[in-house]
Parts: structure tokens; C-alpha cells; sequence
């Protein structure tokens, strides 16, 4: 890191990064493949509907002049989607496409902070969700979620100083790396807070539909007021396959947007078009691929725990995601100790609770992407290591 600024040196290196080192180091000592539950990339392909509609426009010249500004079809389609889905309308200036949430996460707090601002954040969080205030000069502090609680935050807990002072708060439910949902009480506690201390929310809403009860997952904007004090993210990512195409939208009060907007519109253009028909044949013409997408990651949350269960690792049902979120055995430091042992002993690789936040250290992170032969494959390995008392 020769050149680095200090900005980027103080950047924590990705706990990816370091696991994918740790897994190869596995491979070349055992000989033997490892079975890797820590990267929540789904490998379910999108809909036939998105990848022609990708396809079609691939082909069209137009596709490739530079887009300035959001396109009307995007809008249209979004708008629609969130009055049809959600029930919530939205004009032209409440709704602006993404290159994926993880960009808006990222840009977000340089557009509405200032350095010294306060950001409340969930612990444990996706890890951006951290990154990025510090990237903006701002700082934070954490709202612990604690599985007495049912993994919501308690807003009762926050010091009036530090409510008085928060500029800003990002929550999100469905809850990666949790697993929770968020009911109405918690939302319109959440508006009401807020609101009391000015504080703007953006809430990511991720993983909406993949909720396993089958009761649809809510807009935080439908919710009285909320439109007032936040922004929602949305993303094609996980209900429609589309991570690696890179496509979500920001949508909600307009005086958020507005300078997001201005800094993007400064920084980049609009993503490729053909990315954007993409998401429209996604949302006008996938019929009941989101629900088979949810159905599928219920059915392997079920498998999962059964499966290792078994293997005596208990770990609680889960309500929501693509992932499950399990306790470490007692007689660890933390859960990145836990993490290299099991590693080592098993040749199963998870994702340590520790950089999701402080609350996750005793838990580790496991995202449903592997097929059910590796999962029960990894549960006969988890009970050979004898790191579980069956
Ligand atoms: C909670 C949460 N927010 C945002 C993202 C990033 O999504 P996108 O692909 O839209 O950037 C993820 C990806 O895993 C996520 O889990």
C-alpha cells in the first residue's frame, strides 16, 4: 500500500480477503476441497424473461451511448412496482436506479454527512454499512441487536445525547446477517424516533422478498411518515438473481435523493441499459420467480439446520435471507478463533460474526449457497471434527 491514502490505509482489510487465503492454505495442506458457506453470492440464475431481455438490448447500438440521467421506462417500472408490491407511491424525484446498493451504502454518508457527524448503525451489520461514514470523515455508533430481542434494535436503549446528535441511521430488516424480521410496532417506533430527533433513515430492504413465512416483507416507506425523514434501498441482487448484473434503486424523500443524485450524476453516469431492461423484465414479467427464489432458500435453511443439527451444532430457525446466523460453542475468544479451528478441523468455511460487529462475536455467519450433498457432507465432517457434542 505504497501510495495509499490515509483514507484507504485505514480501510479494515476485507474479512473476504482473509478467508479466501485461509481456504486456499486448507486445500494445499489437505489435499481435499473446502466447503465455503461464507460469501452470500447466490448461485440461482435469474429468469429466462431478464436474461433476454439483457440479451436483446446487448444487441441494440443505442445500448452503448453513455445515459446521463435515469431512463422513464426505469421509472415507470419502479414506480409500479413499488405501488403494485408495497403500496407505496412515489413520483419521478423519489426514485432513483442504482449500481447495486452496496454503491448507495457506500456514497451515501459522503452525500449527506459532514466529517464529525454521527451514523447510527445496527450491530451486527453488513459490513459497509461501517466502511462508509468513515470513508465520509463521519462517525458512528452502534445499536446493538441481541437475540433476546429478537435481533431489533432497541431504540429506548440510545442515549438522548447521542439521538440528539445522529445525523443519520441506517437500519435494515429482513436482517442479513441475522436472519430477523421487523414487525409494524418496530417500524412505526422507528419513524417515530426518528423523526422526534431529525435523524434520516435509510432503511436497505435487501432481502424483502425473501421473507419464509410467506407473509410479503414490508417497504419501510409505507409506514406514516417515513417518507418524511428516509430513503429505502432496494436491490435486484437476491429476489431476482441479478447481483452480478449490478442493479438496485434508492427510493423515498426526495431531499435525500436530490443530493445523492448530485454527487453520482458527478461521479459516474447511469449503469449499461441493457442492465436496466434487465430489471424491468424483472419486475414485470418474472411471474412467481422471487417466491420460487424465497422457497428455495427456506427449504435449504431447513436442510441446513436439520443437517447439522445432527451434527450438534443447534442452531435457531430463521426467519428471513439467504442465510443463517449460528452460535459458536462455548470455549472460544470469539468467533473468528472459532471460524480458523472449524477451518481447520472440518475444511468448512464460514464467515465470523466478528466482522458484522462487536454482537456478533459468538456467532458465525453461513450463507445458503451450497447444494444439499455439500451441506450434508459438511454436517459429517462438523461431527467427525468433534468440535459439537452430538
Ligand atoms: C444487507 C445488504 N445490503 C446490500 C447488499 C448489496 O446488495 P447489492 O448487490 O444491491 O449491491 C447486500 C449484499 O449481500 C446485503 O446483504
Amino acid at each position: 500500500m505504497k501510495y495509499a491514502s490515509k483514507r484507504v490505509r485505514d480501510i479494515k482489510a476485507s474479512s473476504f480477503s482473509d478467508l479466501f487465503a485461509a481456504k486456499e492454505a486448507y486445500s494445499r495442506k489437505t489435499g481435499q476441497s473446502v466447503i465455503d458457506f461464507s460469501i452470500g453470492s447466490s448461485n440461482i440464475p435469474p429468469c429466462d424473461a431478464v436474461k433476454q431481455a439483457i440479451a436483446n438490448a446487448v444487441l441494440e447500438d443505442e445500448s452503448y451511448q453513455y445515459t446521463l440521467s435515469p431512463q422513464q421506462e426505469t421509472l415507470d417500472a419502479i414506480r409500479e412496482w413499488y405501488a403494485n408490491r408495497y403500496g407505496v407511491e412515489l413520483r419521478d424525484e423519489e426514485i432513483f436506479p442504482l449500481k447495486g446498493s452496496q454503491e448507495a451504502l457506500s456514497h451515501i454518508p459522503m452525500a449527506l454527512c459532514d466529517p464529525g457527524d454521527l451514523v447510527l448503525l445496527p450491530d451486527p451489520c453488513y459490513p459497509i454499512y461501517r466502511t462508509a461514514p468513515s470513508l465520509a470523515g463521519a462517525d458512528f455508533y452502534s445499536m446493538p441487536m441481541r437475540r433476546e430481542n429478537d435481533y431489533l434494535i432497541d431504540f429506548d436503549e440510545i442515549p438522548e445525547e447521542i439521538a440528539r446528535k445522529a445525523k443519520l441511521m441506517i437500519v435494515s430488516y429482513p436482517n442479513n446477517p441475522t436472519g430477523a424480521v421487523a414487525n409494524d410496532a418496530f417500524y412505526e417506533k422507528l419513524v417515530e424516533f426518528a423523526t422526534r430527533y431529525q435523524i434520516l433513515v435509510v432503511h436497505d430492504n435487501a432481502y424483502s422478498e425473501l421473507v419464509f413465512s410467506g407473509e410479503p416483507g414490508k417497504s419501510f416507506l409505507a409506514y406514516e411518515g417515513a417518507k418524511e425523514i428516509g430513503v429505502e434501498l432496494n436491490s435486484f441482487s437476491k429476489a431476482y438473481s441479478m447481483g452480478g448484473a449490478r442493479m438496485a434503486v434508492m427510493v423515498g424523500n426526495k431531499d435525500m435523493i436530490e443530493p445523492y443524485a448530485k454527487l453520482m450524476n458527478t461521479i459516474d453516469f447511469q449503469s449499461f441499459a441493457p442492465i436496466h431492461k434487465g430489471a424491468i423484465a424483472a419486475l414485470r414479467e418474472s411471474g412467481e420467480f422471487a417466491h420460487e427464489v424465497r422457497d428455495e432458500y427456506a427449504r435449504r435453511a431447513e436442510h441446513l439446520i436439520d443437517e447439522f443439527g445432527k451434527a450438534g451444532w443447534n442452531i435457531d430457525p430463521v426467519k428471513a435471507t439467504m442465510f443463517v446466523w449460528a452460535p459458536i460453542p462455548d470455549g472460544y475468544e470469539d468467533s473468528s478463533q472459532f471460524l480458523f479451528e472449524l477451518l481447520e478441523k472440518s475444511g468448512v468455511l464460514v464467515n465470523a460474526g466478528t466482522s458484522f460487529g462487536e454482537e456478533g462475536k459468538r456467532y458465525v455467519r453461513l450463507a445458503l449457497v451450497r447444494s444439499d450433498e455439500e451441506v450434508e457432507e459438511a454436517a459429517r465432517r462438523i461431527a467427525d471434527s468433534g468440535l459439537f457434542k452430538a
